[in-house]
């Protein structure tokens, strides 16, 4: 067994271990994938500020993410197709969350079910919904989440119509995968996964398939996708998406200033800075280096969180040292599932948290919620749009 020493070594593992269409759904951006690859290395213009001789013992990563115990301000993200990276990958998610004490969010883009999750967790999680044309879908939808005990709603909002993802094109991506003399001689390298498949029913969008209106077959549910996103959503009708949950809910996807103080003026519990992974417009701005201007302008109004390029702890700790209250993973648990299934996630969580954990003692701080700028050395122009880096 290969020493598993960072998010990077599941990574590998996993892309040996997945059929290629699933590692490249995940593991790609839209376009020329330019606002994917800085995601990440904007973080890599942040430094840290080392301190010495200051007490660093009994140190704390425990916080709050809308109102809930969290062991880390870490959730899992929504990632649709999930179950596809490895067999009931969901239900094995969301159990290594809810055993590190962590938030999981489950898409609805999922294979398996709201329910299916919910019978086989104990604690609530999230649930994330995009803005969908099929009202009575929407209402069944917040029913069915309501029903399995979800804690909170996830609207995602950055997704009215599909960033164009040319692998995804280019492997013709399907769930369950369609059977080509290519897809079929790449699956055949992948035992495990394989087996896996075969051992499990769970290979539909278990949230679409059958609860969806003329959706009975895999074949109506790629009709069905590219029909059902709204595409004349605006912020009257995310009211109302907010009103028909009526708990907490969180808005995902903002990167502007005046989308952030839009959302805001709803009243909603956190809003994600977020570019959906680089997987929607390329060309925008990285997540980390919006963050500041969002957390300057309604930071004392509403919960601030991110997600988008965050593959370590030490990201963690930028992202809270520039003012997030929480963050996100997706790629990075994503590939711990599909290396090694349930152990890989916590395998994730243990990585992150401990470099989080680490780099904080490094940092002469105790406790996460003392982060701040003090921590960073944060080169000029970086929460600047107009400025290259
Ligand atoms: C779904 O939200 C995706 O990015 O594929």
């Amino acid at each position: 067994m290969p020493v598993i020493a960072e998010i990077e070594d599941l990574r590998r593992l996993y892309r040996r271990r997945t059929p290629r269409m699933f590692f490249d759904y995940a593991e790609s951006g839209s376009w020329s994938e330019q606002t994917f690859r800085e995601n990440t290395s904007d973080f890599a213009h942040l430094r840290l500020r080392q301190r010495v001789a200051v007490d660093m013992s009994n140190r704390s990563t425990a916080s709050t993410m809308i109102g809930q115990d969290v062991a880390m301000p870490v959730a899992l993200a929504p990632v649709g197709l999930t179950g596809m990276q490895c067999a009931d990958g969901e239900i094995k998610a969301a159990r290594a969350a809810e055993k590190f004490g962590v938030p999981f969010t489950l898409s609805t883009l999922s294979i398996c079910s709201i329910e299916d999750v919910a019978a086989h967790t104990s604690k609530p999680f999230w649930f994330q919904v995009y803005t969908l044309k099929d009202e009575e879908f929407m209402r069944r939808l917040f029913d069915r989440a309501r029903a399995a005990n979800c804690a909170a709603i996830v609207l995602t909002l950055d997704l009215q119509v599909l960033g164009q993802r040319h692998k995804d094109l280019r492997n013709g991506l399907s769930a369950p995968p369609k059977l080509t003399l290519k897809s079929i001689a790449n699956m055949m390298t992948k035992v495990q996964w394989g087996l896996g498949m075969l051992g499990t029913r769970r290979r539909f969008f278990g949230n679409v398939v059958g609860h969806a209106k003329g959706v009975t077959d895999p074949a109506s549910l790629s009709a069905w996708t590219a029909e059902a996103f709204d595409e004349t959503l605006d912020w009257d009708r995310v009211r109302q998406f907010r009103d028909m949950w009526g708990g907490k809910f969180i808005i995902k996807g903002i990167l502007d200033v005046e989308d952030a103080q839009k959302a805001a003026d709803l009243g909603v519990d956190a809003i994600v800075v977020s570019n959906h992974g680089g997987r929607q417009l390329d060309g925008a701005m990285s997540s980390i280096r919006m963050l500041p201007r969002i957390v300057d302008a309604v930071g004392d109004r509403v919960e601030v969180h991110m997600d988008s390029g965050i593959r370590s702890g030490q990201d963690v700790l930028k992202a809270l040292s520039l003012g997030a209250h929480g963050t996100y993973i997706g790629r990075a648990f994503t590939y711990g599932l599909g290396a090694m299934g349930e152990a890989g996630v916590t395998r994730a969580l243990q990585i992150i948290h401990k470099e989080l954990d680490t780099t904080m003692a490094l940092c002469g701080e105790r406790d996460v919620h003392n982060l701040g700028p003090q921590n960073l050395i944060v080169p000029q122009g970086f929460d600047d749009p107009t400025m290259r880096l």
